[in-house]
């Protein structure tokens, strides 16, 4: 019998804990200091590939493994990715909502240093202590500032242990904290000036250490970032999926996995998902696949919305049974993604409906053609 779940998600270390061992003694090339994998098996690990087998046999381990496809767009992002970290460099994961900036800044963080933890939330309210340290203020009072009473920031932390730290949506933070970074990158310590005099002034950043930043577009701009700060990462563009068929496997393995977190199953025909995905990248591109225009609602609709339509119509399924037909709940969930951002988007999406989706079910498929019918749904 397994366990019964203790946590709604598991960290990438935790959730891939034998692929990331299991790497650690496939390869045993040359690694950066600090680092747990090679920076090719942190692409792999972050890739995907077939089974790989063992040189040699290792207690606790299987001697041959398949790494599962985790992150889906350009391999060649990844390793810019893993290079830019292996030279202790920046790196900041920018595009638009969505595109799985925070999954890969998670898998290459618990790739090259076996924690993706550390991490702090951008927000106008993030404070520099928040990327330096802070005080236990009842040690502080009883015992004046010494090192036990210093509250280390997750950046500390990761200077501490040659780690890497995730910066998660940096342009939310207010300037003058995103400067608190720039000295941090730059001198790699952090003064202490309550513990001069002593051992603990500064703390050194050991080798290994690195920022890893996302930075949503839609945000107030990563072009407000100051030029200082900007010359301290690389940037990596992570744009949405360019293929239908990659898409739609990515939708149904995420669905899956999410569906399998409650013990159902999922079970949506391949039909219905490939409908949506096809809906949901017509709407993101503005052409339809045919190349007819499509007027493009304000919302981003990106794969991780199209995730979780998928796990809703799949949970509608598994709990409600097959008494409603899941394409009829397509139109719906589409409406509830539509309307984020903008109540008038709604009227868009009638516009792809009498568009694309008529022309579509003109020309005969059966799911297109249930989709034209459901049309009322839509106009309310
Ligand atoms: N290219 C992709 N490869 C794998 N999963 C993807 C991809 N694009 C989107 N996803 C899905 O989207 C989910 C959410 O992605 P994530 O939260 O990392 O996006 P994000 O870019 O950080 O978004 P935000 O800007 O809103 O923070 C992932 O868990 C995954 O299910
Ligand atoms: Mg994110």
């Amino acid at each position: 019998m397994t366990e019964p779940k203790t946590r709604q998600v598991e960290p990438a270390e935790d959730a891939y804990r034998e692929e990331l061992a299991f790497l650690a003694a496939y390869d045993t090339g040359r690694k950066p200091p600090g680092w747990l994998l090679t920076p090719r098996a942190a692409v792999t690990f972050v890739m995907g590939s077939e089974a790989l087998i063992l040189p040699k046999a290792v207690a606790g381990l299987p001697s041959r493994l398949a790494i599962s496809p985790k992150f889906v767009g350009e391999r060649a992002l990844v390793e810019r990715a893993v290079i830019t970290l292996a030279g202790e460099r920046g790196l900041l994961l920018v595009g638009e909502p969505g595109t799985a900036k925070s999954m890969l800044s998670e898998l290459l963080a618990a790739a090259v240093s076996g924690t993706s933890q550390l991490v702090v939330q951008g927000t106008a309210g993030t404070t520099e202590d928040q990327l330096r340290y802070g005080w236990n203020y009842a040690l502080l009072l009883a015992e004046g500032p010494s090192a036990r009473a210093l509250v280390p920031s997750p950046v500390l932390t990761a200077m501490r242990t040659g780690g890497v730290v995730r910066i998660e949506e940096v342009t939310r933070c207010l300037p003058e904290v995103q400067d608190a970074l720039v000295s941090i990158l730059s001198d790699r310590r952090i003064a202490v000036p309550e513990l001069s005099g002593t051992d603990d002034a500064t703390v050194h950043a050991a080798p290994g250490f690195t920022v890893i930043a996302t930075a949503n577009l839609r945000d107030r701009g990563v072009s407000e970032m100051s030029a200082a700060l900007k010359r301290r990462f690389n940037f990596e563009a992570v744009g949405p999926i360019g293929d239908l068929a990659a898409e739609t496997a990515l939708v149904r393995r995420q669905a899956t996995a999410a569906l399998d977190r409650v013990e159902a199953p999922f079970a949506i025909d391949d039909v219905v998902l490939e409908a949506l995905v096809t809906a949901f990248r017509d709407l993101r591109n503005g052409t339809s696949v045919e190349g007819w225009a499509v007027e493009r609602p304000t919302t981003v609709m990106s794969t991780a919305e199209a995730v979780s339509v998928a796990t809703s119509l799949g949970l509608a399924n598994a709990y409600f049974t097959s008494d409603r037909d899941p394409l009829s709940l397509l139109p719906g969930h589409l409406l509830g993604v539509v309307r984020k951002d903008d109540p008038t988007d709604a009227a868009r999406l009638l516009a792809y409906w009498d568009g694309a989706v008529r022309r579509r079910a003109e020309s005969g498929t059966h799911t297109w053609r249930r989709l034209w019918d459901l049309r009322d749904v839509l106009d309310q």
